[in-house]
């Protein structure tokens, strides 16, 4: 166990944005780490940290499946990092870990809140992708919601992005026609080229719900599950094109996150077309599905290693850059996963 105290550095959430996150929403503050434990607890030092949209979701003023992050206290989220001491006969110094200790260097966690990683089977950092919290979120969301039958087509929302880029992957492999929605055309071109897709239309090239709606509506010839990681404009495009009992998951609305949430909702006004359709809508959570993540980590385990799934991470360099990197999601920087080096 190190004797020493050793520099940490901590990105305190400390105001609550109203449009765009940014790093002035966030203090960086520096204090001295000891790692004296109480038993059953690991010191753990970060290497990689996350940055997700649930986030900037967290940092509305409202409840959504959460309260809103405190104010004064560690962003948080997931890390992956080592052990450099630890309490817990579950964990050595040195082993590789997953934890939920948030934007800080170095962390400690009770030996209950972490998963321990083996770098020999997989990258550490697909702990926070593929193997992770959005892997586990494509998969269920994907197979248990909208339950793809060959030959169906589906259509996914932010389909290169962390969630997006694995949902396109497993419906192919579950034998459907897949087409993605992304932002410029080296995403698209990453979509058709590197993961097989059907098609890719990038929705930056449209100005309006109309036009896109009628390339949608021209590429796929309409849609039996729409996996909505993005709503707003994009969302309004597709509703027109479900298809008789067409699925829609939502699984998140990236579009309306940057100060939308704080605002009074409309009323939808596409339910017409579920209606005509008898199609259903269900949002999907993560963390309904932690109890069966071992049953997906089986299944996609195997395929990562393999290559037959391929994940893409994004890595920016710098602790400093953490507010950087969460802003960028917003703008499409990212290409999969997005994670910070620290
Ligand atoms: N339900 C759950 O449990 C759960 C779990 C994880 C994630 N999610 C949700 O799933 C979505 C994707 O999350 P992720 O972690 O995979 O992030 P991500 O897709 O890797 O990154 C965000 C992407 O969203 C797109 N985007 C950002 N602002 C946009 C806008 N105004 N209009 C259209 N596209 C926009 C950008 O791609 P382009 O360049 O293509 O625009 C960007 O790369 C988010 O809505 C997130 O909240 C939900």
């Amino acid at each position: 166990m190190p004797s020493l105290a050793l520099a940490n550095r901590q990105w305190i959430y400390s105001a609550r944005p109203d449009g765009r996150v940014g790093s002035e929403h966030y203090t960086l503050q520096e204090s001295s780490f000891s790692p004296d434990l109480a038993v059953n607890e690991v010191a753990i030092q970060a290497h990689y940290i996350s940055v997700d949209p649930y986030m900037r979701i967290q940092q509305a003023q409202r409840h959504s499946f959460d309260a809103p992050h405190p104010l004064g206290i560690v962003q948080r989220g997931g890390a992956v990092g080592q052990v450099i001491a630890s309490r817990s006969e579950l964990f050595q110094v040195g082993d590789w870990v997953l934890s939920y200790s948030g934007w800080q260097l170095y962390a400690k966690c009770h030996a209950g809140e972490l998963r321990k990683l083996d770098a020999a089977q997989a990258p550490v950092t697909t702990a926070l992708g593929v193997l992770g919290m959005p892997g586990r979120t494509a998969w269920f969301g994907l197979m248990d919601a909208g339950k793809p039958k060959p030959g169906e087509t589906v259509l996914v929302s932010g389909a290169a992005g962390a969630v997006g880029s694995l949902v396109v992957q497993f419906a192919k492999k579950a034998g459907c026609k897949v087409f993605g929605l992304a932002g410029g055309a080296t995403k698209c071109d990453f979509l058709v080229t590197k993961l097989g897709l059907d098609g890719a239309i990038d929705y930056r090239a449209f100005t309006n719900a109309n036009t896109l709606s009628d390339e949608i509506a021209a590429r796929t010839g309409g849609v039996d599950i729409y996996f909505d990681n993005v709503g707003g404009m994009i969302t309004d495009a597709v509703i027109p094109n479900i298809k008789l009992r067409a699925r829609i998951i939502i699984c998140g609305q990236i579009s309306q996150y940057d100060g939308g949430l704080d605002k009074p909702d409309l009323g939808p006004r596409f339910l017409q077309h579920m209606l005509f359709q008898r199609a259903t809508i269900q949002g999907v959570l993560a963390r309904d599905y932690t109890a069966r993540m071992d049953e997906m980590l089986a299944i996609v385990g195997p395929w990562v290693s393999t290559g037959e799934i391929v994940f893409e991470e994004t890595v920016v360099e710098g602790f400093e850059r953490l507010p950087e990197a969460l802003n960028s999601l917003f703008e499409g920087k990212n290409l999969g996963k997005m994670l910070v080096k620290v």
